[in-house]
C-alpha cells in the first residue's frame, strides 16, 4: 500500500510573514484531523526558514521549488542542494512545467538536478506532463514517457523518488483532468517505471496528480487506483482548501 502525499506548491509567493502565518494556519488546523497521507509545504526560498522554523516539531515536510546541479560557484541566482539541506530541507521538487516553460529547463537538466539531490539524500519530486498542443495531437503518452526516462537516466534506486504528473493545460487554469484521464496517464507512466525498474519498484513508486486540484475535486481524483496523491498550487495558498485537500488523501 502506498502512503498518500500531498505537497503545497505555493510558487512564486508570500513574503516571509506571510509564509509563516499560513504555514502556522495550516498547521493548526491539521492538528484537528486525522491525518494518514505524507504532507509538505513548498515555500519560495526566502520563506524556507521561516516556514521551517514553523513545522519543524511537526510531520510536515519542508520542501524546496529547485535546486542547482553544482555544488557551489558562480552560478547566480540559483541555490545547491547541501543549502537547502542546511534549512531542514527532506524534499525538493524537480522540473516542474513552470521551469520547463520559463527558464529552459530540459529533460537533461532535470535529470541532473535530479541526481545531485539523490546524491545528496535529499528526496526528489519530479514533475512531468503534455502541453494542451501536445493533448490534440494525441503525443501524451510519448512526452510523458519520454520525460519520465530521460529524467531518470542512470538513476538505479527509485527510493528517494515521487513523480508528479502535471498537465500544464490544467495548471492554474481551473480546468483539472477529468479523474479518468489522469488516471490513464498515471498508469502508463507505472507501466514504464515497471519496464525500466520492475513491477516491484513500479508498485512501490508514489505518483503525485497536479493540475487545478481542489477541494471539491481531490477525493475523486486520489481515489483512482494510481494517484498517490497530489500537488497543489493555487489551492494551497489557502489554509483551508489545502487542509481539507489533505484530508481528501487520508
Ligand atoms: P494549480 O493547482 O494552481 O493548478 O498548480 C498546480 C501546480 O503546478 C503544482 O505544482
Amino acid at each position: 500500500m502506498r502512503k498518500k502525499i500531498v505537497v503545497g506548491n505555493w510558487k512564486m509567493n508570500k513574503t516571509v510573514a506571510e509564509a509563516g502565518e499560513l504555514a502556522a494556519a495550516v498547521l493548526e488546523k491539521l492538528d484537528d484531523g486525522i491525518v494518514t497521507c505524507e504532507v509538505g509545504i513548498a515555500p519560495p526560498f526566502p520563506a524556507l526558514t521561516e516556514v521551517g522554523k514553523v513545522v519543524e516539531w511537526s510531520d510536515i515536510r519542508l520542501v524546496a521549488q529547485n535546486c542547482h546541479f553544482e555544488d557551489d560557484g558562480a552560478y547566480t541566482g540559483e541555490v545547491s542542494v547541501h543549502m537547502l539541506a542546511s534549512l531542514g530541507c527532506g524534499y525538493v521538487i524537480v522540473g516542474h512545467s513552470e521551469r520547463r516553460q520559463y527558464f529552459g529547463e530540459t529533460n537533461q537538466t532535470v535529470n541532473l538536478r535530479l541526481k545531485k539531490a539523490l546524491d545528496e539524500g535529499m528526496q526528489v519530486i519530479m514533475c512531468v506532463g503534455e502541453t494542451l498542443e501536445e493533448r490534440e495531437n494525441g503525443v501524451t503518452e510519448k512526452v510523458v514517457t519520454e520525460q519520465v526516462r530521460q529524467g531518470l537516466k542512470d538513476i538505479s534506486d527509485l527510493g528517494g523518488v515521487v513523480l508528479a504528473y502535471e498537465p500544464v493545460w490544467a495548471i492554474g487554469t481551473g480546468r483539472t483532468a477529468t479523474p479518468e484521464q489522469a488516471e490513464e496517464v498515471h498508469a502508463s507512466i507505472r507501466r514504464t517505471i515497471s519496464e525500466m525498474y520492475g513491477e516491484l519498484a513500479a508498485g512501490h513508486l508514489r505518483i503525485q496528480y497536479g493540475g487545478s486540484v481542489k477541494p471539491s475535486n481531490a477525493a475523486e481524483l486520489f481515489a483512482k487506483p494510481n494517484i498517490d496523491g497530489g500537488l497543489i498550487g493555487g489551492a494551497s495558498l489557502k489554509a483551508e482548501d489545502f487542509v481539507a485537500i489533505v484530508k481528501a488523501a487520508s
